[in-house]
């Protein structure tokens, strides 16, 4: 738990230009900035920043709130963490025994890298270098990526004595279980985390006879095995250089075809792609090349990663090898030429699913046929989408429409986001709603004049009745006081419109009230022209003539009513 107090201070504090440009390129325009959206693909920036009231919106996707909200959403951090998040980087402290623990953790991994590479520089590392040259891994990657020998005797923890770190340390770190190393005559690939520290390690045995081939540290607070991806800290910057990354399943995979200049390049650690992982990718790369191993499992976790990287709206390719070739043996017999060609071949995920997938049947021709189209419903690239909508359309030989509604069905299932984008319909009562917000500071002047009865919409009826109740209503709060769909709609209102001044709020809640006023006596004079009361018809028209006078004087319609 965080107290409110230092949430309130962080709110403050927080720049949500500084946060956001982090992430996107972001240019001035006006009183906003603007960029491309990083939660959905476009090609003209619909994704807008106001430093003013510290809160993003993209007209194109509807996502939007304040530097929080961005952080959770981009960064998919739960609200401490984002939290935290901010903290850090306005030098902040919170929570520091948490801080603490995991320095100490990485220390301790730290200090158990330099011992594992210590063993393999010396004689005792004998069979860790002899196993290295033995899969032509050179030195120079030796050193890049930190490669180490965990001897069959052990030693870490004396080391770690040495270096007056206690044992509890150690087990903490996953490195002791029960007082016994856990590597032990291994081949250590430590796992660096984006920063560059190292959150755990891989050991792959070099006897062939011990058991698992290879084994990886527990998962620790700073370690969890499906957000963090082999390779990426060094070769990220070339991944975002290409736009580009392959994606190999193993350590050795990656180490062999690394050194043959694919370097940008990650790997899974041992298990198949998470969601996490996509999306972690998804922030350097536009495309991703998977390169599994040639056999079978190979092309069942390359099937499951397609649908995990389309979401991250990451565009997958996939290469496919011999059977039994994975891409360490695959270079080492046929070279980086081959591989090269083999890359140059690879096949969209559609082709791709397509030759994968064994059809003999009518059945699992239709099994096969929905789960591309569900696929493709999921590409969020308008272009993209539609070229392969009109080619599945053709491939299959069935009608556009039907694939269409086929994915319209799956997704309002699984309510994927509208992929059109449309200026939402705004209401009278909305807009005016919008600029209340928008103006907060004049709130005293508002509630002078508005009832909650001047808002027959409930939605906004009940939200007023909150702004009333509350002392400081903030915008990023919305999402709490009302449904998503009218909080996109403020939202997007509050990005366009002008700043407020007294003036122009002013006129425009008077503008509005006059409205309201307008409304009810022409109710009213209807009901006495069905009654036949000629003189109150009368009297409510010399009304309304006066009230248009008065509206007429105030003359700022705009304010409340012109859609930008
Ligand atoms: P593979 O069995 O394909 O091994 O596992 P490999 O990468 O070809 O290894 P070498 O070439 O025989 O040394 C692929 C990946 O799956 C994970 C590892 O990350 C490995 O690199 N794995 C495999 C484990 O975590 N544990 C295991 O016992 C085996
Ligand atoms: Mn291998």
């Amino acid at each position: 738990m965080i107290e409110q107090e230092k949430i309130e201070e962080i709110k403050r504090q927080t720049d949500i230009v500084d946060v956001i440009g982090k992430y996107v390129q972001l240019k001035k325009m006006g009183r906003n900035f603007r960029g491309l959206c990083p939660f959905h693909a476009e090609k003209n920036p619909s994704f807008y920043v106001n430093p003013e009231k510290n809160i993003y919106y993209c007209f194109g996707c509807k996502k939007g709130g304040n530097a929080i909200n961005f952080l959770m959403e981009y960064e998919k951090l739960d609200f401490p963490d984002a939290i935290k998040r901010l903290a850090k980087s306005l030098g902040i402290e919170i929570d520091t025994t948490k801080g603490l623990r995991h320095k100490e953790l990485y220390e301790a991994n730290e200090f158990a890298c330099q011992f594992f590479a210590q063993c393999l520089d010396r004689e005792i590392g004998r069979r860790g270098q002899e196993y290295l040259a033995r899969r032509n891994i050179r030195p120079a990657d030796i050193k890049d990526f930190r490669l180490g020998y965990a001897p069959s005797s052990g030693g870490l923890v004396t080391f770690m004595r040495q270096k007056g770190m206690p044992v509890e340390r150690l087990q903490q770190a996953g490195l002791v279980s029960a007082n016994r190393e856990l590597f032990r005559d291994r081949l250590m690939f430590p796992i660096f985390n984006l920063s560059g520290r190292i959150v755990g390690f891989g050991g792959r045995s070099i006897d062939d006879h011990m058991q698992p081939k290879y084994l990886n540290s527990p998962e620790t607070p700073i370690f969890r095995k499906g957000e963090v991806l082999y390779g990426l800290y060094q070769s990220k910057e070339r991944i975002r250089a290409k736009g580009e990354v392959i994606l190999v399943e193993g350590y050795f995979d990656l180490l062999s075809i690394y050194q043959h200049g694919f370097d940008n390049i990650c790997a899974p650690l041992g298990t198949s792609l998470t969601e996490q992982q996509a999306v972690l990718l998804s922030r350097f790369a536009r495309k991703a090349m998977i390169l599994f191993d040639g056999d079978l499992s190979g092309m069942r976790a390359a099937l499951r990663a397609i649908g995990l990287l389309i979401d991250a709206q990451v565009d997958v390719y996939v290469a496919v090898l011999p059977e039994n070739a994975d891409p360490d043996s695959f270079i080492n017999e046929q070279g980086a030429q081959a591989l090269h060609d083999l890359l140059a071949q690879a096949s969209d995920f559609f082709h791709f699913y397509r030759n994968a997938v064994k059809v003999d049947t009518v059945a699992q021709e239709i099994t096969l046929i929905k789960d591309l189209i569900q696929i493709i419903g999921r590409i969020r690239d308008p272009i993209r989408y539609d070229r392969y909508l009109k080619y599945a359309a053709h491939v299959f030989e069935i009608p556009v429409e039907t694939i269409q509604n086929e994915i319209s069905v799956v997704s309002a299932k699984s309510e994927a986001p509208a992929r059109a984008v449309q200026k939402p319909k705004i209401s009278q009562e909305e807009r005016m709603m919008a600029m209340i917000l928008n103006g907060y500071e004049y709130f005293p002047l508002v509630r002078e004049v508005l009832q909650p009865d001047d808002f027959s919409e409930e939605s906004i009826n009940r939200l007023y009745k909150k702004l009333l109740k509350e002392d400081d209503f903030d915008i990023a709060d919305l999402s709490e006081a009302v449904d998503e769909g009218l909080r996109e709609k403020l939202l997007s209102a509050i990005m366009r419109d002008e700043p407020v001044s007294q003036d122009s709020i002013s006129q425009a809640i008077r503008t509005y009230k006059g409205r309201v006023q307008e409304k009810r006596l022409m109710e009213r004079r209807n009901a006495a022209i069905k009654r036949g009361d000629e003189a109150a018809r009368k009297e409510f028209d010399r009304e309304l003539a006066a009230l248009k006078r008065q509206l007429l004087n105030i003359n700022v319609e705009k304010a409340v009513d012109s859609e930008p």
